[in-house]
């Protein structure tokens, strides 16, 4: 299966695009001004999303108050905060179902916050999306489920649509012959969760996301979910933003996590960075959650 890279920066063997270092530092020769005269940094080709003092208000409760975030091709970032915290308007913001107060955004190097609506579902397209809870339509079976955004956005035959489904199931180590015909209702929280991939992926996008995929699942099904996740960016080199309560499988998947409090980045970087690092509030919270983070096994490479 081959991922499309919209824009056509399909990154080079080694990730680099044109030989700068995708990890220099912010500022640089590709600066421009915002609109409010405020300096907008152009991101590298390795940044695919990128978020510049970016605020949202819902009336005049300000929810998040000017977030910085890059998120790096092929890897995976962990949003982690306690509830409130505007983790998943952020992820809202991302995948642009919702639009920032200000700010800039940009995916896959454009800046989403100056587009029309029209081209905001343009941009919808380069992401697939994980619910907490898989969200499938009860009502129909697995094999509607993961066809619906094939059906929805393509004009493919019924027969390509078929084998791409079945392909799909396979991939996500279900038994399309057994799984495609049952109701989402007769499969395990671990199948669902496969199910709902299979169908965040049926559009091949460079991103996906997932919010709270562990929750509700037990530590075996998580581990299976983190295993899967890690399996996607490696096997497909989707990048990948999770939003997660669950400090273990940050430090299992993560290749940043970005601690959001109270609307604020407190601190971002690697897992063990946070745990050594300069913000008490960021130790804090890890020691808060009870795991033992020297003997998860980390799955991210
Ligand atoms: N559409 C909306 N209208 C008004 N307020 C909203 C809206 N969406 C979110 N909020 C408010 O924004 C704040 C942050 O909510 P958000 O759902 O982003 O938090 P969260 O970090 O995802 O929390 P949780 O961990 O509980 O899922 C909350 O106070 C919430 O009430
Ligand atoms: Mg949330």
């Amino acid at each position: 299966m081959r991922f499309r890279f919209p824009g056509g920066s399909r990154p080079s063997a080694n990730g680099h695009l044109d030989g700068r270092d995708p990890r220099a530092p912010l500022g640089g020769p590709h600066q421009q001004n915002g609109a409010n005269g405020s300096a907008v940094r152009q991101p590298l080709p390795d940044e695919i999303v990128v978020l510049q003092d970016v605020r949202k208000s819902f009336g005049d409760q300000e929810v998040l108050k000017g977030i910085n975030l890059v998120a790096r091709r092929r890897e995976t970032t962990v949003i982690i905060g306690g509830s409130g915290a505007g983790k998943t308007t952020l992820l809202r913001l991302i995948v642009a179902l919702e639009r920032a107060t200000s700010g800039h955004i940009f995916i896959d190097g454009e800046d989403i916050t100056r587009l029309s609506d029209r081209e905001l579902n343009r941009v919808r397209k380069k992401f697939g999306m994980v619910y907490q809870y898989a969200a499938l339509l009860d009502s129909i079976t697995v094999f509607d489920n993961v066809a619906f955004p094939l059906v929805e956005h393509t004009k493919l035959s019924k027969k390509e649509i078929r084998e791409r489904v079945m392909n799909k199931l396979e991939i996500l180590g279900l038994d399309p012959k057994v799984v495609a015909s049952k109701y989402p209702s007769e499969l395990s929280g671990g199948m669902r969760k496969r199910v709902g991939l299979a169908r965040a992926l049926m559009l091949e996008p460079p991103i996906l996301v997932y919010d709270e995929p562990t929750s509700g699942l037990d530590p075996l099904t998580s581990r299976l979910v983190d295993d899967l996740i890690e399996e996607m960016r490696q096997r497909f080199g989707v990048t990948s933003i999770v939003i997660s309560h669950d400090i273990a499988s940050c430090f299992r998947i993560a290749h940043q996590a970005v601690l959001l409090i109270k609307g604020r980045v407190e601190a971002c970087g690697p897992p063990d960075e946070l745990l050594a690092g300069p913000s008490e509030i960021a130790r804090e919270f890890i020691r808060n959650s009870g795991v033992d983070v020297a003997s998860v096994g980390r799955v991210a490479r």
